[in-house]
């Protein structure tokens, strides 16, 4: 018998928070020190089961909070009705909601009148200094989880723009070694392998981007068989890509072989018109980037005309010459849209890492610039710790011998 869709969403949180250990140990203190005892916390984050736990968290830490989604497509229905029914968390999200939708949830996470903002991709962090500028007087802080989202926020710090001091959460080690790599790497396949239920093994595929995303991606579709080219605007990482085994080619070249290409770059019009002139008839499209303007869909539309959707997270466009292109979950994050999202193993780490931010931002942001600061390195090493411990394993320790032989500088031996 199949589960309604609150006992579905329950049984999601619990599984998450049975394998959210270092989140489960970071809690237990918050908790008992009473952290976030009366603030009011906005966030805008995938509502999915591991956001469910860091937000369930922060509340039992003493925060009052609001949440919604960070895209109109990442809600898991099942984990937003129970976070309002069972944990009383005011819950502003659904899955396919309309763009109108998408910023009226943000707006209502607002109404809250925040002292903090946990936001991933900044488009909370944005609406602040733009169409809600009466709250920016009240607003102490915000974290930032995303690459996309500390990119735009460095320029708004660049331009004078930014009014309160903002962490990036994503540039701290134990979030981006593990969740844009392995994490990316795994749940861009769960969105994959769920949306088009085809095979990877023997497959010809196109990977734009490869900073930690890519890399990611380009390395377990490798690891499944698949043949790999990457395509990069950067020579330094296009010669990496190179010297890790996978070819290197401009787009133009590389859509003419692709079977699957998958953007995850972060910037727009990766696969544009020209692109699709040339593509290979049933060619599969799919973005792992935070905006789902990677693949064009406009050139899409002109070129291809209206999509037919052939499956729950794939469009059929009809190109000239009777050839096929297929979208995946509309152009936007397949890894949620059609997926769910990364493995609770790496959210626990990015969770946790998103915790102690906010811990360190209500206790220290009275210090703190209007600037995008990194996460403190001993943030970082203690969530490294924490989860080594929860994977058992025990590393050696300097002796003070060796401590003294790297301190000193005269001495070779
Ligand atoms: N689950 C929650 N937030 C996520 C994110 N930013 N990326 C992938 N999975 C997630």
């Amino acid at each position: 018998m199949s589960d309604d869709l609150l006992t579905k969403g329950v049984r999601r949180l619990d599984w998450a928070d049975k394998h959210m250990k270092v989140l489960a140990e970071i809690r237990r203190r918050l908790i008992k020190e009473k952290t976030l005892e009366g603030v009011r916390l906005s966030m805008a984050l995938h509502v999915e089961a591991k956001t469910g736990m860091l937000a369930i968290t922060l509340q039992e830490a003493g925060a009052k909070l609001r949440l919604a989604s960070c895209n109109p497509l990442s809600t898991d229905d099942s984990v937003a009705l129970a976070l309002k029914e069972k944990f009383g968390i005011e819950t502003y999200a659904k899955k396919w909601e309309t763009s109108d939708e998408y910023y009226q949830n943000l707006n209502s996470v607002l109404d809250l009148g925040p002292d903090f903002m946990i936001d991933d991709g900044a488009d909370l962090i944005t609406m602040v200094h733009t169409a809600r500028t009466n709250l920016l007087s009240k607003v102490k802080g915000a974290n930032e989880e995303t690459t996309t989202g500390v990119i735009r926020l460095r320029s708004m710090a660049k331009e004078g723009k930014l009014r309160f001091p903002v962490i990036s959460v994503n540039d701290a080690h134990m979030k981006y070694l593990f969740d844009n790599r392995y994490g990316t790497g795994q749940s861009t396949f769960d969105g994959f392998m769920n949306a088009t239920n085809l095979l990877v093994a023997g497959k010809r595929f196109v990977i734009a981007g490869y900073g930690w995303c890519g890399r990611g991606i380009a390395m377990r579709a490798k690891g499944m068989g698949a043949n790999v080219i990457v395509t990069e605007i950067d020579p330094i990482k296009a010669i990496e890509a190179k010297l890790d085994g996978f070819e290197v080619m401009q787009m133009i070249e590389a859509v003419k072989q692709a079977d699957v290409v998958i953007s995850a770059t972060g910037c727009k019009d990766i696969v544009r018109r020209e692109h699709l002139e040339v593509m290979k008839d049933g060619c599969v499209l799919g973005n792992s980037g935070h905006f789902d303007n990677e693949i064009s869909k406009q050139a899409l539309e002109e070129y291809g005309g209206s999509p037919k959707r052939v499956r729950e997270f794939v469009d059929e466009y009809s190109l000239p010459a009777g050839r096929k292109a297929y979208l995946i979950s509309e152009g936007r994050l397949m890894n949620l849209g059609a997926g769910q999202g990364h493995p609770v193993e790496i959210m626990d780490m990015s969770f946790a890492i998103q915790a102690l931010a906010l811990e360190y931002l209500v206790k220290n942001h009275q210090t703190l610039q209007p600037q995008v600061y990194n996460v403190p390195s001993e943030l970082d090493q203690l969530v490294a710790k924490l989860k080594l411990q929860t994977l058992g394993l025990q590393i050696d320790t300097l002796s003070p011998e060796q401590r003294k032989y790297l301190a000193a500088w005269q001495e070779g031996t």
